[in-house]
């Protein structure tokens, strides 16, 4: 391209940018598109030769946008957030121009020790035990993967690594998390060659969270039966209703019965930033591993996962793989986090961390998610004052389920279903807003999650506004 041409189209991208940020208000949030609209915009055939970068750009503008949900918009409220920060997008400006494959201290010492220590901060400001250690990896569907893997690898004497699972092994191994956790740990339990038939879903309260004495009844029953209970992974925050698993008693229980706890923060352990919300991670120490995101809810670029482990000897031993090619002369002096993960390649990731936590502070960020749970409060408190809404479970951080349930008329469950659909779809059509929606214990709720960047009161005032006007068409 030139050093020059290069120049101009990063400027021209550059401004780009920050006018998208500008007026990222005038977007919808949720891509305005049918399915197979955006493909058909696009030729079938790869260019034979070479097009502008000028055009190029011109159809990332005229065909790409429209298909984009804007998950920077101040009024995303759907799924959890992944939200991002120019301090983090100027990083992967960088990250992208280093290019870096930083799988060994070798291949770039400044990523693995920028790692080593930012991983140490992020431990430092969520209050964790001194005797936890980080890594980045790409997701929280990996980081409890990799968990699942440490706890079969602890619980087999590391066996199943060097054997392959023996002839009826595969079926003894129990792993459990409550009803109400999310898919990833499924997933992990079957590609970890656990076998789906082996997860237990222990039962969630009233409010949502894993029941430990159910817990223990499932974990004496499966002993008695032979099998060998290996892991629990437990919860800060649910998917559906942001529910916090007791950590203490069912650390009590993984302790007594010798078994691997996983806490997956996903989303919420970002809140273990504030004082105030620390109580969220009691027990912690008693948790062989913990994940939460950066990328959902600490202004850092998608992907961004923390992944902290209290003994990596068994992270290591489990992923440890030396081949001649990938010696260095300082092998035994450093970290090496190809060995800590999945991937060999793994992106220069710590750099985002660093720029957002130093950019923002300690405070900056603070600020920032004290803001979100104080909006969610009064958005609820919205709720719960209009007799035609109700809250569906507690809001315990910065998600508020709650539906449309009008007092004056008897409503069968289905009907409030397809009602509140009607609301939501409605409510998403108009690119105003963007929710989404759960079933929580069977029944269905919408679920407004406040967590984007740039997201104010007025934002989550009109929201209510908009939701109140489409119910009285309804
Ligand atoms: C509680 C919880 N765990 C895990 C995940 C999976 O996260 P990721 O997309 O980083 O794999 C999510 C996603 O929202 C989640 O809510």
């Amino acid at each position: 391209m030139g050093h020059e041409t290069f120049r101009k189209h990063g400027h021209a991208i550059v401004d780009w940018i920050a006018d998208y940020m500008e007026n990222i208000e005038q977007y919808p949030v949720l891509a305005q598109v049918e399915p197979g609209e955006i493909r058909s915009r696009l030729p079938q055939k790869p260019p034979e030769t070479a097009e502008a970068m000028d055009m190029i750009l011109d159809d990332f503008k005229e065909i790409v946008i429209p298909g984009i949900t804007h998950w920077q918009h101040p009024s995303f409220f759907a799924y959890f957030p992944a939200n991002t920060s120019e301090p983090s997008i100027l990083a992967e400006f960088l990250t992208a121009a280093l290019g870096a494959q930083c799988m060994v201290w070798q291949t770039s010492p400044a990523a693995t020790e920028l790692e080593e220590v930012v991983m140490d901060w992020l431990r430092q400001m969520l209050g964790l035990p001194a005797d936890f250690t980080g890594v980045i990896q790409d997701t929280a569907s990996t980081s409890t993967l990799c968990a699942l893997l440490c706890a079969r690898e602890k619980a087999t004497d590391f066996d199943v690594n060097k054997r392959g699972f023996l002839e009826g092994t595969r079926r003894q191994l129990v792993v459990y998390a409550s009803e109400e956790a999310h898919s990833s740990v499924e997933k992990a339990v079957k590609i970890a060659g656990l076998g789906k038939d082996n997860l237990r879903l222990i039962p969630a309260g009233p409010d949502f969270a894993m029941l430990p004495h159910a817990l223990e009844t499932e974990i004496a029953a499966d002993r008695r039966k032979g099998q060998i209970p290996c892991c629990v992974v437990a919860t800060v925050g649910t998917t559906s209703a942001t529910a916090i698993d007791p950590l203490k008693p069912i650390g009590e229980i993984c302790g007594r019965y010798d078994l691997w706890l996983h806490v997956d923060g996903a989303m919420a352990g970002t809140a273990a930033i504030l004082p105030e919300m620390r109580s969220l991670l009691d027990g912690i120490e008693l948790a062989d591993s913990f994940v939460f995101n950066p990328h959902k809810w600490m202004f850092a670029n998608f992907d961004c996962s923390a992944y902290f482990c209290k003994d990596p000897k068994v992270l290591t031993s489990t992923f440890e793989i030396l081949p001649e090619y990938l010696k260095t002369g300082v092998d035994r002096k450093v970290k090496n986090f190809r060995d800590w993960g999945i991937p060999l390649g793994r992106r220069f990731r710590a750099l985002k961390l660093w720029f957002v936590i130093r950019y923002f502070g300690i405070k900056g960020l603070q600020d920032k998610v004290r803001t979100h749970i104080r909006l969610a409060k009064e958005f609820a408190s919205w709720i719960d004052r209009d007799s035609r809404f109700e809250l569906m479970a507690p809001v315990t951080i910065n998600l508020v389920c709650f539906r449309y349930h009008p007092s004056v008329r008897t409503l069968s469950e289905g009907e409030l279903e397809r009602i509140n659909k009607r609301l939501m779809e409605e409510v998403n059509r108009s690119g105003r807003m963007f929710m989404t929606h759960t079933k929580l214990k069977g029944k269905f709720a919408l679920r407004l999650c406040i967590g984007q960047t740039n997201t104010t009161h007025v934002h989550v005032q009109k929201a209510w506004e908009r939701i109140q006007a489409v119910v009285t068409s309804l």
